[in-house]
């Protein structure tokens, strides 16, 4: 019986064999309180706390509950796999000093863990550090009892029941193999609106489909999906970035961040502009790629210029979304960024004209701006305060103001990718 496996042998159960182990409650004197309100459908999961540090172990023990064992070590859990999905809770001395090295060594080789670390500091160098030893999850010391909870929950669904199971048993690629629908909104002038059709359409596509639908903000200096959407994201895509080298579904589940009451799954911008230059095209696509085997819709939402990350999506997406606004600057930027993407060959019948605010008086109707782009508009958007009334307040419009003119012409453009729509005569000449 080896000594590490609580802090107090002296009540420990006989264990017969490993899964003794892993199903034994610890005997540590230390009152817990059970972790159920992680959810049923992860009550199940074995789930044990690694740090040489007693007091730290207890602690993440105390949190966490009765059927929660402990190591000093990850090595030293080891032996007493059974091949059974286990989320292995790090504690901050297991990011000092090369202890991530021997982390990695385990996670390579036994698949069925699903490690979360909680750090002391959460810097972004640990962060890269964590991700690349094969950490599903980093969360900032101190945890409450709630973020422990959520990040089981989000780590456990990606964990394979055998050590040597195949990527492609992934439990998040499940299902009929189809590979997402990417529809990316993007306008050659800033302010069109671009962000509040992303969200808002991303919200309805969630609420419509059974499988998971991502929204990506690709605006990657100024990104404002999260604070439209009233979130406070623990990741971001340059953490996704950072671990491309070993990015499987369930590794990018565990970034992203959930809209709680739509179900509407997020990867948010760098929070912070300079972030920007790590991300290219290869990596932005290569984000998208494995985005598409789990969801059923990748809405990505981009900045009002052409680089080279932007034209990569473009060309990675099935489906465009051409917002423009009604005034002259607009129609003649979104006719630039139109002639901008013939040259580029991109396909025309991708493009989807998407014509905001097209109900101002602002004498220039739809019918003249139709000409003057050669296309008809595929939806027309009303303009309306309760689009920035519910920008600031965080709440998508499609979920408050349901009736609202605004809210139908996201339902139509939504209309647009169902499953059994049929598909559209495209009108580009
Ligand atoms: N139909 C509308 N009616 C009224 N206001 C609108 C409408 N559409 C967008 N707006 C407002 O216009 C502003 C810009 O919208 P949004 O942020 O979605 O544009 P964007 O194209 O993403 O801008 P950027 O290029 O800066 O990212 C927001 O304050 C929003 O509330
Ligand atoms: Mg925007």
């Amino acid at each position: 019986m080896p000594s590490f496996f609580t802090d107090d042998t002296s009540s420990i159960p006989e264990i017969e064999s490993p899964a003794d182990v892993i199903d034994a409650a610890p005997a540590e004197s230390t009152t817990k309180r059970p972790v159920g309100d992680r959810g049923a459908g992860d009550a199940a999961v074995n789930v044990v706390v690694v740090d040489p540090d007693d007091i730290t172990r207890n602690h993440l023990l105390t949190q966490l509950g009765d059927d929660v064992s402990s190591f000093p070590s990850a090595e030293e859990l080891v032996p007493f796999l059974n091949g059974e999905p286990v989320v292995m809770i790090l504690g901050p001395s297991c990011a000092v000093d090369g202890s991530l090295a021997a982390v990695e060594q385990v996670l390579c080789k036994h698949r069925e863990i699903g490690a979360i670390l909680v750090a002391e500091e959460l810097t972004t160098n640990l962060l890269q550090q964590a991700l690349r030893s094969g950490v599903k999850d980093v969360l900032a010391a101190p945890a409450d009892d709630q973020q422990l909870a959520e990040a089981i929950s989000r780590v456990t669904p990606g964990l394979s029941a055998s050590s040597s199971a195949p990527p492609e048993d992934d439990p998040l690629l499940s299902g009929d193999g189809d590979l997402a629908h990417v529809i990316t909104v993007f306008s050659t002038k800033g302010g069109a609106g671009k962000s509040v059709i992303a969200t808002n359409l991303g919200v309805v596509l969630a609420q419509r489909s059974d499988k998971p639908v991502c929204l990506v903000d690709a605006d990657l200096q100024f990104g404002d999906i999260a604070v439209m959407l009233k979130l406070a994201p623990q990741h971001t895509i340059v953490d996704a970035v950072s671990s491309l080298d070993r990015l499987d579904a369930s590794l990018l589940q565990s970034l992203l961040i959930t809209h709680e009451s739509s179900g509407l799954m997020i990867l948010p911008a760098p929070l912070e502009p300079a972030f920007a230059d790590q991300i290219g095209a290869a990596e932005m696509v290569q984000i998208i790629e494995v985005l598409k085997r789990f969801c059923s819709y990748v809405i990505v939402d981009t900045p009002a210029y052409f680089n080279d990350v932007v034209l990569g999506i473009i060309e990675a997406s099935d489906d465009v979304l051409l917002v423009a606004g009604m005034d002259i600057p607009n129609i003649k930027n979104v006719k630039i960024g139109l002639q901008t993407l013939r040259l580029l060959n991109t396909p025309m019948e991708k493009l989807r004209l998407i014509l905001n605010r097209a109900n101002s008086k602002v004498k220039l109707d739809v019918s003249e701006v139709e000409r003057t782009l050669q296309v008809s508009a595929d939806v027309l958007i009303p303009s309306d305060i309760i689009v920035p009334q519910s920008v600031n307040r965080g709440v998508p419009l499609v979920q408050t103001a349901k009736r609202s003119g605004v809210a139908k012409a996201i339902g139509e453009i939504a209309d647009i990718f169902a499953a059994d729509a049929a598909p559209a005569k495209r009108g580009w000449r």
